[in-house]
C-alpha cells in the first residue's frame, strides 16, 4: 500500500519507518528541507534504539523516502497520516492544532482517489472531525474518510511497541476506511494484536485516558513512597505486592522524581482542559498535575537536605534525560531540581549518556564524559535517571572519588543495604535512608 506520513518527528518517523517495515511504501514528508535531505542521508534526528537501522534498511529497499513537498506522495496516497507536533498551546494548556490543521488544509489540495486521512498525532476530542471539515471545504469534490489512530509507543522502546503493540485503536465511521486501515495493520494480525474500532470521538479520548491513567498510577504510588518514607515501609515491596493484583499490574508504579517527558505533562493538562470547556471535572487528573510539578521541585529539597545543605558544595548529577534510552529532555525532572539546586549555593557537574547536547541548551551546568568524570571531587552523587550503565557502577571507585560517600539515588537503582555495607549514607525514594556500617 502507498502511504503519506506528513511530520517526520517522533511519532512520524518510527511509525514511517515500522509501516514501510511491514512492507508498505511509505513517504515521509516534513516542511524542513534540511532535516529530509540528513534523513535521505540516514542521518537520524533524535536518539531512539533501532531506529537508525530500521530507517536504513528500509530506504536502502527502497520503501521508504524522504520528501519536503506533499503534492506527488499524497496524491499518489491510498492512507495519509497526519503526525505532526500538538504542543501545549501557551496560556491555557490547550493542544495547538495549527500545524495539524495547515497539514490538513494542504493535503486537501493534492488528493486524488479515494484516499483514508488518519489522525495519528494526539489530539483532543473533535479534532479528527474538524480536519473532516476542512478538507470537505476545501475539495468538495475529494472522495475521503478521516480516521483517528492515535500511537502509544514509548521513547526508548518505540520500534518495539510499533510492532508488538499491546492493541491499535481506530476511531472510524466509514466501513470502506476500515478495510483500508486493516490492510495497513495486517501484519500484527500474525501477533493477534487487538485492532479496537470505535468512533472517532472515543479513540481521540482513550489516548488521553491513557496516558492520564499512568500518570496516575506514578503520581499514587510517588505519594505512598512518601508515606513509605515516614512509617518505615519499602515502596519497591508496596509496588511488588499491590502489582501482584492482576486487576492493578505491576507496571508504572516505580516510584521516583515525578513524571515527566513530551507526553504526560502536556496530554494530562490537555486532558484537563477538556473536561472543563465540557464542565465534566476531571478533579484526579487535576490533583495529578498537581501533585507531580510540587514533587519535582520537593526533590531538590530532599537532595539538599541529605547533603546537609548544598551552599558551597559540588554536586554530581548522573542522568539529565526525562527517562532512560531518550535524548529527550522535556519536562525532564532535571530541569526543576539542578536550577534549584543552583540557586541554592550548589555547582552542579553533570553526566547524561545521550542527553548532553539538549542539556547544553537548557542548563548551566558542567558536562563530563563519564559518571566517574562527574563524581570527581564531588560532595556527594544524584542519580535523576535510571540508565543502563548506571546500574552497575563501581561502588569502591566512586567512594574514592567523592570528598563524602554519599548517594540520593531518586530511581532506587541500588539495594540500601549494598550501599551501606560499602560505606555510603544512601537515600532512595520510599525507603529507609541507610548509613555507613
Ligand atoms: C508515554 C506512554 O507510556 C506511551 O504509551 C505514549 O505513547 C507516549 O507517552 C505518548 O503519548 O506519546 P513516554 O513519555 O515515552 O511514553 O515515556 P514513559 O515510559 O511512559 O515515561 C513517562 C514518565 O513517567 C518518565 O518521566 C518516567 O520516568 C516516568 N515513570 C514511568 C515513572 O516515574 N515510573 C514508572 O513506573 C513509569
Amino acid at each position: 500500500m502507498r502511504i503519506a506520513m506528513i511530520g517526520t518527528g517522533y511519532v512520524g518517523l518510527v511509525s514511517g519507518a515500522c509501516l514501510s517495515e511491514f512492507g508498505h511504501n511509505v513517504v515521509c514528508i516534513d516542511k524542513d528541507a534540511a532535516k529530509v535531505e540528513a534523513l535521505r542521508q540516514g542521518v537520524i534526528p533524535i536518539f531512539e534504539p533501532g531506529l537508525e537501522e530500521v530507517v536504513g534498511a528500509n530506504a536502502r529497499a527502497g520503501r521508504l523516502t524522504f520528501e519536503s513537498a506533499m503534492a506527488q506522495a499524497v496524491s499518489e496516497a491510498e492512507a495519509v497520516f497526519i503526525a505532526v507536533g500538538t504542543p501545549s498551546r501557551r496560556g491555557d494548556g490547550h493542544a495547538d492544532l495549527s500545524y495539524v490543521f495547515a497539514a490538513a488544509e494542504e493535503l486537501a489540495c493534492h488528493l486524488r482517489d479515494y484516499t483514508v486521512v488518519i489522525t495519528k498525532s494526539t489530539v483532543p476530542v473533535g479534532t479528527s472531525h474538524q480536519v473532516k471539515q476542512i478538507i470537505a471545504r476545501a475539495r468538495p469534490d475529494a472522495r475521503f474518510d478521516v480516521c483517528s489512530n492515535p500511537e502509544f509507543l514509548r521513547e526508548g522502546s518505540a520500534i518495539e511497541d510499533f510492532r508488538r503493540p499491546d492493541r491499535v485503536i481506530v476511531g472510524c465511521d466509514s466501513d470502506r476506511a476500515r478495510d483500508v486501515i486493516r490492510e495497513i495493520y495486517r501484519p500484527l494480525y500474525l501477533h493477534e494484536t487487538p485492532i479496537v474500532f470505535t468512533n472517532p470521538e472515543t479513540s481521540e479520548l482513550i489516548k488521553y485516558a491513557a496516558n492520564a491513567f499512568l500518570a496516575t498510577k506514578i503520581t499514587f504510588i510517588n505519594e505512598i513512597a512518601d508515606l513509605c518514607e515516614k512509617v518505615g515501609a519499602d515502596v519497591q515491596d508496596v509496588a511488588r505486592g499491590i502489582g501482584l493484583d492482576g486487576r492493578i499490574g505491576a507496571k508504572f508504579l516505580h516510584a521516583g522524581p515525578g513524571f515527566g517527558g513530551s507526553c504526560f505533562p502536556k496530554d494530562t493538562l490537555a486532558l484537563l482542559k477538556t473536561s472543563q470547556d465540557h464542565e465534566a471535572p476531571a478533579r484526579i487528573v487535576e490533583a495529578v498535575v498537581a501533585v507531580n510539578e510540587e514533587r519535582k521541585r520537593r526533590m531538590a529539597g530532599k537532595i539538599e537536605a541529605a547533603f546537609g545543605g548544598v551552599r558551597g558544595k559540588t554536586v554530581a548529577v548522573l542522568g539529565l534525560t526525562f527517562k532512560p534510552n531518550t535524548d529527550d529532555m522535556r519536562d525532564a525532572p532535571s530541569l526543576a531540581i539542578v536550577p534549584q539546586l543552583q540557586a541554592a549555593g550548589a555547582t552542579v557537574r553533570a553526566y547524561d549518556p545521550e542527553g548532553g547536547k539538549e542539556a547544553r541548551k537548557l542548563l548551566d551546568v558542567t558536562l563530563c564524559d563519564s559518571a566517574y568524570e562527574a563524581l570527581d571531587g564531588a560532595d556527594g552523587v544524584v542519580i535523576l535517571t535510571e540508565w543502563n550503565e548506571f546500574r552497575a557502577l563501581d561502588v569502591a571507585r566512586m567512594k574514592a572519588l567523592l570528598k563524602h560517600p554519599l548517594m540520593v539515588d531518586l530511581r532506587n537503582i541500588y539495594r540500601p543495604a549494598h550501599m551501606a555495607a560499602e560505606g555510603f549514607t544512601y537515600v532512595s525514594i520510599g525507603r529507609a535512608m541507610a548509613a555507613p556500617q
